[in-house]
C-alpha cells in the first residue's frame, strides 16, 4: 500500500489551520453567555467549544476557495456546519439514543447539563444555524443543508440506526445507515462550499460525489476506531457500538474488509477528483487523512 504519509501531514496543517479562522468566528454568531436562557445558552456553548475536528466547516471552506469563491458569505455557512454537526452529536449521545458520556473529551451536554437541556441545546443550535445560513440569502445552500440533515440525510441514517441496534443488518441497511447519518453532511458541506462560490453544476455535482465516496469513509473508519481505539485517543467512548450491538461495518463484514474498503473508497474519491478541472491536491490528502486518522 502507497504511504500516505505525506499527504496526510498537508492536509492535518491545512485543516488545523482554516479550523482556528472558523472557530474564531463562532463568538460572533453563537448567543451570549449574559443573555437569557443562560443555562440554555451555556449549554450550546459548551458543546460547540468543547473541540472537535471542524471537518464539515473545513471542507466548506476547501470547497469555497478551489471554485474561486471571494466573499464572506462562507463564515456564515461554516459556523451554521459546525452548528448543525455538534446539534447532531449532542442528540446522537442521549441516553434514548447512543447513551454515551463522553464527547469531545468531556462529559455529554446531558451528563452536564441535564437531559431536557441537552435536548433544547440541540434544537436552538440546528434553528440558529438556519437563520445564520439565510443570511447569505443563497436559497439553493439553505435547501442543501435541509435535505443532508432531515428524513432523507442525517435523521433518516439516525433512525435506522436506532432501528437496527441488536439486530443483524447487512450490506445494503449499513450503507443505509452510513450514507445518511454521517456521508449526506460531509457531502452537504462540500455542496454548500462550492454553491456559495457560484460553482458550475458539472463541478457541484463532481464534489458531491466526492463527499459521497469520503463520508463513507469517513463512518467506516469511525466503526474502525470504536473497536481498536480507546476512549483517551478518540475522545469519546470506545466500545460503544459493541456494547449497543450496531449496525457496524465490521459487524456485517469484518474488521480487516472494513479497512479494506475504507481504501477503496479512498481510490475512488480520487478517482471522482479527476473531473475537476482544478487544483485538487488539497482534497487528495484530505481523502488521505480521512482513512488514516485516529480520532
Ligand atoms: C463524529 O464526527 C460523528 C460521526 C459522524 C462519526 P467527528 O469525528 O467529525 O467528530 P468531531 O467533530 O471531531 O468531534
Ligand atoms: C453518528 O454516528 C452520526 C451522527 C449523526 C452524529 P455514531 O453514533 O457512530 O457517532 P459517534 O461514534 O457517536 O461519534
Ligand atoms: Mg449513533
Ligand atoms: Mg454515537
Ligand atoms: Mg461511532
Amino acid at each position: 500500500m502507497q504511504n500516505l504519509d505525506s499527504e496526510v501531514a498537508f492536509a492535518s496543517k491545512y485543516i488545523s489551520q482554516v479550523a482556528k479562522l472558523v472557530e474564531e468566528k463562532f463568538e460572533e454568531h453563537l448567543p451570549p453567555l449574559q443573555d437569557a436562557p443562560q443555562k440554555l445558552h451555556e449549554a450550546m456553548r459548551y458543546s460547540m467549544f468543547a473541540g472537535g475536528k471542524r471537518l464539515r466547516p473545513v471542507l466548506a471552506y476547501a470547497s469555497f476557495e478551489l471554485f474561486n469563491g471571494k466573499d464572506d458569505s462562507i463564515w456564515c455557512a461554516t459556523s451554521a456546519l459546525e452548528m448543525l454537526h455538534t446539534f447532531s452529536l449532542i442528540h446522537d449521545d442521549l441516553p434514548s439514543i447512543d447513551n454515551d458520556d463522553f464527547r469531545r473529551g468531556k462529559k455529554t451536554a446531558h451528563i452536564k447539563f441535564g437531559e431536557a437541556t441537552a435536548i433544547l441545546a440541540g434544537d436552538a443550535l440546528c434553528i440558529l444555524a438556519f437563520e445564520l445560513i439565510a443570511k447569505t440569502g443563497n436559497v439553493k445552500v439553505i435547501q442543501t443543508l435541509a435535505r443532508a440533515l432531515g428524513t432523507y440525510g442525517m435523521i433518516g441514517g439516525e433512525i435506522t440506526d436506532v432501528e437496527y441496534e441488536g439486530k443483524e443488518a447487512n450490506l445494503e441497511i449499513v450503507n443505509y445507515i452510513h450514507y445518511h447519518k454521517t456521508a449526506a453532511l460531509i457531502e452537504a458541506s462540500l455542496v454548500v462550499g462550492a454553491q456559495l462560490a457560484k460553482a458550475s453544476e458539472q463541478d457541484i455535482q463532481a464534489i458531491q460525489e466526492f463527499g459521497k465516496a469520503i463520508g463513507l469513509a469517513f463512518q467506516i473508519v469511525d466503526d474502525i476506531l470504536d473497536i481498536v481505539s480507546v476512549t483517551e485517543v478518540l475522545g469519546k467512548d470506545a466500545g460503544s457500538d459493541v456494547e449497543r450491538g450496531k449496525a457496524t461495518y465490521p459487524a456485517v463484514i469484518g474488521l480487516e474488509a472494513s479497512k479494506i474498503k475504507a481504501r477503496e473508497l479512498y481510490d475512488e474519491a480520487i478517482s471522482i477528483l479527476e473531473k475537476i478541472p482544478y487544483d485538487t491536491t488539497l482534497f487528495k490528502s484530505i481523502a488521505a487523512y480521512i482513512i488514516t486518522r485516529v480520532n
